[in-house]
């Protein structure tokens, strides 16, 4: 398959999609970020990458690091970790906060906010602290995709912590509740720092190839997971990886798929690829508009979904 050909036809594809959605502004340095950029990623088991548009374009990777958290956490506490958080999609957005107050501070999955923040704390108690947390995720995720050089916007964090009263909220709920053990705000600022990295489509896109590999990095040949670990992170993936919107993924695109209020997707196509696209402008749920329609255009094209 001429994987070359099929991304530049997706990118003249999707031209006319530009102009809507709209870019993430309640965390107010994500507004700042130009709407009009597109790019994709895919890497396959031996390296190969094929890149189309602002491929090599840095940007805010927010939810999709909860896919990294949620390996990590998975990796050293097991299924022990579903004491604290389900794996099923809540059906709400992806900052809601209603639910957990009727299921009493357990949140329904590792990729709503609330239960992102539960993995992050997990990690927290795991390394001994905030700092050591932080550092252990980063080089986590670094030796994942391959790249020494990701590092956090630190901009991005901080105007995150300055609107930080939703996930502030949620946090102080699910302590109330005793589903959090470490301090409510040094928490969320290691949520935040880890939401705040900054990576592009080619990094990420080779950043999935354990995933569609049993756990694997087949580049590596490091195992960072069990096979079934591995199963289950796709699973939570395809199910609760775009939140309300994880149905119409599902249906539309047809494989494990990750969103990020920074305009990014990652999704994973298993024994074959890693694939990473953005674009900034997002639909209503909050996943990249234009990232959504390319995905789906790729499976259509290729025919690769799992279904
Ligand atoms: O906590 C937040 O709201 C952001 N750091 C992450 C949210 C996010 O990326 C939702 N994804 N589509």
């Amino acid at each position: 398959m001429d994987y070359q050909q099929i991304l530049e036809e997706i990118e003249i594809e999707i031209q006319p999609l530009f102009g809507q959605g709209k870019v993430a502004d309640y965390i107010p340095a994500l507004g700042d970020v130009d709407a009009d950029q597109f790019g994709m990623s895919i890497t396959l088991f031996d390296g190969t990458q094929f890149n189309v548009g602002d491929a090599d374009k840095l940007f805010s990777i927010q939810s999709i690091s909860k896919v990294f958290t949620f390996t990590l956490a998975l990796k050293y506490l097991g299924s022990e970790l579903y004491k604290r958080v389900g794996r099923e999609p809540s059906g709400n957005p992806f900052n809601s906060l209603i639910q957990l107050e009727y299921e009493n501070g357990i949140p329904r999955n590792p990729f709503i906010n609330a239960g992102a923040i539960v993995i992050t704390d997990t990690l927290i108690t795991h390394y001994k602290n905030d700092t050591k947390a932080f550092d252990e995720i980063l080089l986590f995720i670094k030796s994942i995709a391959g790249d020494k050089s990701i590092n956090i916007d630190s901009v991005v964090a901080s105007s995150e912590m300055e609107h930080a009263y939703r996930n502030l909220a949620l946090t102080n709920l699910m302590k109330s509740f005793g589903n959090i053990k470490n301090d409510a705000i040094s928490l969320v600022q290691t949520y935040f720092n880890h939401c705040a990295l900054q990576m592009n489509t080619q990094t990420l896109s080779r950043a999935m190839l354990y995933l569609a590999n049993h756990g694997i990095d087949p580049i590596s040949n490091k195992a960072y997971i069990t096979k079934s670990q591995a199963k289950r992170i796709n699973a939570v993936m395809l199910t609760c990886g775009h939140y309300d919107a994880s149905g119409d993924f599902a249906f539309k695109v047809g494989v494990s798929g990750k969103s990020g209020v920074g305009g990014g997707i990652v999704a994973v196509i298993p024994q074959k690829m890693g694939i990473c696209v953005w674009s900034p402008a997002l639909n209503e749920q909050g996943n990249s508009l234009i990232g959504t329609k390319a995905l789906e255009l790729f499976t259509t094209k290729t025919g690769l979904s799992i279904f």
